[in-house]
């Protein structure tokens, strides 16, 4: 198995070592990845003072109506009316209330997946985090199947569903839907004015068709209070990725966190050519400077957390 692969550059501060583990280490092999408990109650203690997952994953119906007004995210000076349908999905109470995961895979959709065999391992973990839909039927070897929840930017309608142009694209985001099987589908719809029809497309078919999927919309503070908490840590980030949210998220319900998929790179550790995502032809030129992500600033991040065994990143093939 190649755990986080450090090429070299940083020293890791591995905490809670055992003698054997230390004793065994030799300059070719990287050191035994070890869970630093007393790290992750830190952290999420730390995060709790800018959000609660468990209410900051989404706005539930008491605390709104059909009609209210909402100012996005992004766009202050955009504006959008709740729906009769986003009020008929919005949870009537948190779908994380009073969870507790013992571990949970946050799944990224970097090419370093590809050829990874991580499925079967991924699969094990208590619950399942994806990223907008990424597909998984194809891919089952190297990403798993089990989802417990999935995330949607809106412009995955776009970018993956050719906006629904026809019966054809309708049915194929329709199938995916019915896959999700009971999961939770996280739609950021509050953020940019650009999802407003997207959002309204998808929760009319889930209406329609009554798809069981739990849907969950994140509240208004979510971005910025996550943005808070890096910023607060020295990490500059500008906008978080959805996978660096998924990450802060998950702090507050899972004992250990485990990491697939993340490689903001075109290239590997062994220097071969990496996709963007495991499963489209996304090029990293898409990721430029106009776009608002840090993504290598982020890794970077995530992989002193690695190194601190408060999380666990996995960049190579799983055994
Ligand atoms: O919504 P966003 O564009 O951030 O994400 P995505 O492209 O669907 O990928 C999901 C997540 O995987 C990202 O938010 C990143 O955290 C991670 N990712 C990565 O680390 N390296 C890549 N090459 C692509 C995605």
């Amino acid at each position: 198995r190649t755990d986080m692969i450090v090429n070299g550059s940083s020293s890791p501060a591995v905490v809670e070592q055992s003698h054997e583990s230390i004793k065994h280490r030799d300059k070719t092999v990287p050191p035994q990845w070890i869970h630093n408990q007393t790290l992750s109650l830190t952290i999420r203690k730390h995060i709790l003072k800018f959000l609660d997952a468990e209410k900051d994953i989404s706005v539930l119906k008491g605390t709104l109506k059909p009609g209210d007004i909402i100012h996005y995210v992004f766009d202050r000076d955009s504006t959008m009316n709740i729906s009769q349908n986003l009020y008929a999905l919005l949870p009537r109470t948190s779908p994380l209330k009073g969870k507790h995961y013992r571990t949970c895979a946050i799944v990224g959709n970097s090419g370093i997946l590809l050829n990874s065999g991580c499925g079967k391992e991924i699969d094990t973990h208590s619950f399942v985090i994806r990223c907008n839909l990424a597909p998984v039927q194809e891919y089952t070897h190297d990403v798993g199947t089990k989802t417990d929840l999935v995330t949607m930017n809106p412009s995955v309608i776009q970018r993956a569903f050719e906006d629904l142009v026809n019966d054809t694209w309708r049915e194929k985001l329709l199938q995916r839907l019915h896959s999700l099987n009971g999961s939770i589908l996280w739609i950021p719809a509050f953020m940019a004015k650009g999802g407003k029809e997207r959002v309204e497309w998808v929760n009319e078919l889930i209406l329609k068709h009554h798809i069981n999927v739990r849907t969950a919309y994140p509240s208004l503070r979510l971005l910025h209070a996550v943005r808070g908490y890096w910023l607060t840590n020295k990490v500059y980030i500008k906008r978080p990725t959805t996978g660096l949210l998924m990450y802060t998220l998950a702090t507050r319900f899972c004992n250990r966190i485990y990491l697939y998929g993340f490689w903001p790179f075109p290239q590997g550790p062994d220097q071969n050519p990496v996709k963007y995502h495991y499963y489209d032809s996304l090029k990293y030129g898409y990721m430029s400077q106009a776009s608002p992500h840090t993504m290598p600033l982020e890794f970077k991040a995530l992989k002193v957390l690695h190194h601190q065994g408060a999380l666990k990143l996995t960049v190579g093939p799983c055994d």
